[in-house]
C-alpha cells in the first residue's frame, strides 16, 4: 500500500546553525517542500540581514533546491518600518516569553508591554507565533498562559495568532473559540504523555518542552486533528541537541523527529482509520491560514517495515531503534 502526499510542509521546526545545520537540514529538504525555521540561534534571528544570512546558510545545506525555508524573525520590539522591510522575507514573528526554554533569554519578559508592535503585525498581515509557557508549574505552564492568547486574540481581531506545540485539552479550547488563532501540534504530542518521559526509567530523547502531559491531553489532540479540525496543522518542532547535551545531568530540552515525520504520521493517521485527512494536516491547512502556495513536490509512502536507525550523525532520532510500519520512498 501507498499514499502519496503533496508538498507536505513542516510548520514548526529548529535547524541550528553551523555543522548541525548541515546535518540535519537534509532530512527535512528532502522530503517537505518548506519548513518554518525557527529564530532561536545563540544569536537570535532579530533583524532583517541576519534572516538573509541564515535563509543563505540553509540554502547552502544538502537537498534544498526544491524545499522552501519560510523564516521567522525573533520577536522584540520593533519599529513599522523595520516590519515593512521584513515583511516579504518572513513568514511570521516567533514570541518567546524570556527563560522559557532553549536559547530564549532574549525573550519578552513583560507580555503585557509589547501592543505596539502587536498592532504593527496586525495592520501589515505579519502572523504571529508564540511559545505559550508561563515560568509556573510545568504541568500547567501552557494552560496558565492560555489568558494572554485570549489577550492576543481580543486586542488584535486581524492578527493571526499560531499557539505553536499544543500539548493539551484546554488549548485546544482556545483554537476552536477563535478564528484568527491556530495551532500547530508535534508528532510526539500526539504519541506520548508523560508517562513516557517519566514514569520509568527517565528518557532524556523524550524530555522537551512544553513537557507531554497527560493521556487525556493527549486524546484531545488526537481528536481535534482526526475531526479534521481546520486551524490545527503539523509542526514538528524537530529540535536536535547532541548527545552529550541529552544524555547529561542537565538534559537540554527537544525531540529530534525530522528524520522519522512522515513514516511516522502516516503510520498513526493509519491506525485511526484516518489516512484521508493526513495531506489536509501536513500542507493544506498550513496554506490556508498561512495563506501560502508550496512548491510542488510529491513524497510516496509505503506501508513497508523500517528500523529507525539508532544514531544519525552525533542525534538520537525519536523513535530511535523502533520497527515503523510505514516508511519513505525516496
Ligand atoms: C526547542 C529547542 O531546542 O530549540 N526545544 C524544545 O524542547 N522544543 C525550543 C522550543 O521549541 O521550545
Ligand atoms: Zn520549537
Amino acid at each position: 500500500m501507498h499514499i502519496k502526499l503533496q508538498s507536505p510542509l513542516d510548520m514548526h521546526l529548529h535547524l541550528r546553525e553551523g555543522v548541525m545545520l548541515q546535518n540535519v537540514t537534509p532530512f527535512t529538504a528532502a522530503v517537505f517542500a518548506g519548513a518554518v525555521v525557527m529564530p532561536n540561534l545563540v544569536d537570535p534571528v532579530d533583524s532583517l540581514e541576519k534572516v538573509r544570512a541564515y535563509r543563505k546558510k540553509i540554502k547552502e545545506c544538502e537537498n534544498t533546491e526544491n524545499f522552501a525555508p519560510y523564516m521567522t524573525l525573533f520577536f522584540k520590539q520593533y519599529s513599522r518600518q523595520q516590519l515593512l522591510d521584513a515583511k516579504n522575507e518572513i513568514i511570521g514573528i516567533k514570541l518567546y516569553p524570556a527563560g522559557i526554554t532553549t536559547q530564549s533569554e532574549n525573550g519578552v519578559s513583560d507580555i503585557s508591554a509589547i501592543n505596539e508592535t502587536l498592532g504593527y503585525m496586525e495592520e501589515l498581515g505579519i502572523p504571529l507565533l508564540v511559545h505559550g509557557e508561563t515560568g509556573g508549574f510545568v504541568m500547567d505552564r501552557e494552560k496558565e498562559f492560555l489568558g494572554a492568547y485570549q489577550q492576543f486574540a481580543e486586542n488584535f481581531p486581524n492578527l493571526h495568532i499560531i499557539m505553536e506545540h499544543i500539548t493539551t485539552a484546554d488549548a485546544v479550547t482556545i483554537v476552536d473559540h477563535y478564528e484568527n488563532v491556530s495551532a500547530t501540534v508535534t508528532l510526539h504530542h500526539l504519541l506520548i504523555t508523560l508517562d513516557d518521559v517519566a514514569g520509568g526509567l527517565l528518557e532524556p530523547d523524550l524530555f522537551c518542552k512544553p513537557i507531554a502531559k497527560t493521556p487525556k491531553d493527549r486524546a484531545a489532540l488526537q481528536d481535534a486533528v482526526f475531526s479534521g479540525h481546520p486551524r490545527i496543522m503539523f509542526g514538528s518542532d524537530s529540535a536536535p541537541h547532541p548527545r552529550h547535551k541529552k544524555e547529561c545531568c542537565g538534559c537540554a530540552a527537544g525531540i529530534f523527529s525530522a528524520p522519522v515525520a512522515l513514516p511516522m504520521l502516516a503510520q498513526l493517521f493509519d491506525d485511526a482509520g484516518k489516512l484521508d485527512l493526513l495531506q489536509n494536516f501536513v500542507s493544506g491547512i498550513a496554506c490556508s491560514r498561512y495563506g501560502i502556495t508550496p512548491l510542488q513536490k510529491t513524497i510516496t509512502l509505503e506501508k513497508k517495515p523500517w528500523l529507525v536507525p539508532e544514531l544519525y550523525h552525533d542525534l538520537k532520532p525519536f523513535a530511535a531503534g523502533q520497527r515503523l510500519s510505514w516508511s519513505q520512498v525516496i
